[in-house]
């Protein structure tokens, strides 16, 4: 798919990933972009930076995690739009630690990084499918392919959105519908506080060992490998191509791969 005429919504728009997709967007032609997050003032923001000529920029607010919240966005926007061809589900938060977190912790990040994504297919599926075309991407992580040291809520959700993603694009194949699931590592946002701006030890939340080998990307290069990945309707994006060789061999021999990760967990303190 190319940007250009085209209907897109992007939540998590207010910053990050989210923001540099709704600006590449504009730049590139869509001719409606909707930046949705939970932040209805980072929103209005983004959409009032990014008015470029020709394009309807849009903010709207909702939290993602909330079905009823999602389907009235999209419900909103087919009405005022006649349709979405783009959605990108790409909102998500980190929650860091171990089984020891709270169960509270662990239903809102479920909520936010996996049943947002439940959500925005359930509800823009059904007019994408009367078209016979449309493009979902989900944004899910490297942590979704390999793991995130110091963070199994994030490294568990985001496993569930790489699953989501892949049963959609396979169910939904002879729809015409498109599904792409971005998958980065470390990127400069504000997901991970402090991880754009000074260097992190290995087992910190956020990813740091992978952030210190590969490098930490700028949003923007992510957005573009967004968009150069669905002009070829690619399932898989990953703007650190390392990834790619990390998840072969992890497949070749499960039993290494998992030792060498457990080479960068460094031992409990002592008591
Ligand atoms: N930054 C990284 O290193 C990195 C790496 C891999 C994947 N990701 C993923 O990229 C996506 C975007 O994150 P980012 O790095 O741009 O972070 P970010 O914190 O800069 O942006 C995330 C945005 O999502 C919004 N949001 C959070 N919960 C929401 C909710 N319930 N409803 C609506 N909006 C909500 C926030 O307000 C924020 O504007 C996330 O899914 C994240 O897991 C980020």
């Amino acid at each position: 798919m190319q940007p250009q005429g085209k209907v897109a919504v992007v939540t998590g728009g207010a910053s990050g990933i989210g923001a540099a997709l709704c600006r590449a967007l504009a730049e590139r032609g869509a001719a409606v972009v909707v930046v949705a997050d939970r932040d209805g003032a980072g929103a209005e923001r983004v959409a009032a930076d990014i008015s470029a000529g020709g394009v309807t920029v849009e903010a709207a607010a909702l939290d993602v995690s909330v079905a009823s919240e999602v389907q009235s966005l999209v419900a909103d926007v087919e009405r005022q739009h006649g349709r979405i061809d783009l959605f990108c589900a790409n909102a998500g938060i980190m929650v860091a630690g171990g089984v020891e977190t709270p169960d509270a912790d662990w239903n809102r990040i479920w909520a936010v990084n996996v049943m947002s994504h439940v959500y925005a297919a359930r509800y823009a599926l059904p007019g994408m499918v009367a078209r016979g075309e449309g493009y979902l991407v989900h944004t899910a992580s490297a942590a979704g392919l390999l793991t995130q040291l110091g963070a199994a809520p994030y490294s568990v959700t985001k496993h569930a959105a790489v699953a989501l993603a892949e049963w959609l694009r396979v169910t939904y194949a002879h729809t015409g519908v498109k599904v792409s699931c971005l998958c980065p590592q470390a990127v400069r946002t504000n997901l991970v506080p402090g991880l754009s701006d000074r260097p992190v030890a290995p087992a910190e939340p956020g990813g740091a060992s992978q952030a210190a080998r590969d490098g930490i990307l700028e949003p923007e290069v992510v957005a573009d490998a967004v968009l150069a990945a669905i002009a070829e309707e690619r399932f898989l994006i990953l703007p650190h191509p390392e990834v790619a060789t990390y998840e072969q061999r992890r497949a070749a021999d499960r039993d290494r791969w998992l030792a060498g990760m457990a080479r960068l967990v460094p031992p409990p303190p002592a008591t």
